[in-house]
């Protein structure tokens, strides 16, 4: 069938994104669905700094790809050996398929699925195809989903069934931001009911966390960012003090408010100055947590001694370090019951032509989280 998608040709282009026009919304081809695979009906798809970071060259991918990794859908149709979804069903995308037979898999770990992570990279889906084409020749999937368009053929594994009572442009927040935001607050262990926690780097994942940690009880919630208007919204959001990055005093400021440092301090700008900015807040015996992600490039720096000494964890954070299936339904039960507004992450909702102008305002922290809408 055609679809309107928006694919990337070339990584790099110079922002303003509205001028340079690197997503160019076009008319390519896409398959029905094979075995293990399923034709969706995008409802919403969410922009993310992982697509901007595929977009400006932080993240290579192979091209000409259709991006987008945050997304709910409509089930149109079901390939052979599909037996648990119907036409009709609603789903939410999770941008790490899980094979669910790998050690990791079997290990409860479907974040790192290793077959999940080589397909991701390949940019094809699980089962090992390419569904999108133009002319004739191949248009790579991101990780997976692709939603940045008006269908997708998606692997099974790919898909997360969800209740019908959360609006459409919700249940797409939870496939990255809200699963990799809260899902590293609830499932490391890291940030406990009574304790200090600092979240660094404020966008949609980061604010999510800061609605997990309010969520899970912390006591003390510092909210760190370059930029004043997402240290408001922290506040709005239930963080308990705020912090300008750019303050050359800020590391000793949040020490003196926290007696020390914090229990666990958790990055998510995907910049290694904030990575060790989270690190030198985070106190004695305590755990530094990243979750963004920087450019393969960039190294990390510590002082070594600093971690035994002070028996220091350091740890990373994929797609919320847990199961998605499980914890997708749980974050939406939190959004019903009122106990995690993760709504008032949603600033823009737009159509697929105006997604440039989208990425122009998550690259200058003007937006929180965007929602492309399909009719
Ligand atoms: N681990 C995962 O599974 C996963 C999933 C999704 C996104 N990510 C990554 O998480 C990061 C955040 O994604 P997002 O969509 O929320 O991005 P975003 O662009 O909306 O937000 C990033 C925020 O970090 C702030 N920031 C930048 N440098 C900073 C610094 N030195 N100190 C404090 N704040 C700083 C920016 O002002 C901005 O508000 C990105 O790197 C993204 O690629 C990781
Ligand atoms: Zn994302
Ligand atoms: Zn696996």
């Amino acid at each position: 069938m055609k679809i309107r998608a928006a694919v990337l040709e070339e990584m790099g282009l110079e922002a303003p994104y509205a001028r340079s026009r690197p997503l160019k919304v076009q008319d390519v081809d896409l398959d029905g669905p094979g075995p293990g695979e399923v034709l969706i009906r995008i409802a919403a798809a969410g922009l993310c700094h992982s697509d901007l970071s595929v977009i400006n060259g932080d993240r290579p991918r192979p091209l000409p790809m259709v991006l987008g990794h945050e997304a709910s859908g409509v089930v149109e149709e079901v390939g052979p050996g599909v037996d648990d979804l119907v036409r009709g069903d609603h789903v939410v995308c999770v941008f790490v398929p899980s094979c669910g037979h790998c050690d990791p898999c079997s290990q409860g770990r479907p974040a790192l699925c290793e077959p999940g992570a080589e397909h991701n990279g390949k940019g094809d889906l699980l089962t090992g195809e390419f569904r999108l084409h133009r002319a004739g020749n191949r248009v790579h999937h991101h990780c997976g989903i692709s939603c940045f368009a008006e269908y997708a053929t998606v692997s099974r594994r790919s898909l997360v069934k969800v209740q019908k009572d959360v609006p459409l442009h919700i249940a797409a927040l939870m496939g990255c931001a809200v699963l990799t935001g809260a899902g590293a607050v609830f499932n490391g262990g890291d940030v406990e009911p009574g304790g200090k926690a600092a979240i660094v780097g404020l966008g949609g994942v980061g604010l999510a966390a800061i609605l997990g940690a309010a969520a899970n009880g912390a006591e003390t919630i510092i909210a760190v960012d370059q930029l004043d208007r997402k240290l408001e919204m922290a506040r709005e959001l239930g963080a308990t003090h705020t912090f300008n990055a750019a303050d050359p005093d800020v590391v000793g400021k949040v020490k003196e408010a926290t007696k020390g440092g914090v229990d666990a301090a958790l990055e998510f700008a995907g910049s290694v100055k904030a990575l060790e900015f989270s690190y030198a807040i985070t106190r004695r015996g305590g755990t530094t947590v990243t979750a963004g992600l920087p450019n393969p490039k960039a190294m990390l720096t510590l002082p070594a001694v600093s971690l035994v000494a002070e028996e220091r964890t350091l740890k990373g954070s994929y797609l919320g370090s847990g199961v998605p299936s499980r914890d997708i339904p749980r974050f939406l039960g939190l959004f019903n019951r009122g106990k995690m507004p993760v709504d008032k992450l949603l600033t823009h909702r737009i159509s697929l032509d105006e997604i440039n102008e989208g990425f122009d305002r998550l690259a200058d922290g003007s937006a929180i989280r965007q929602v492309v809408e399909f009719q």
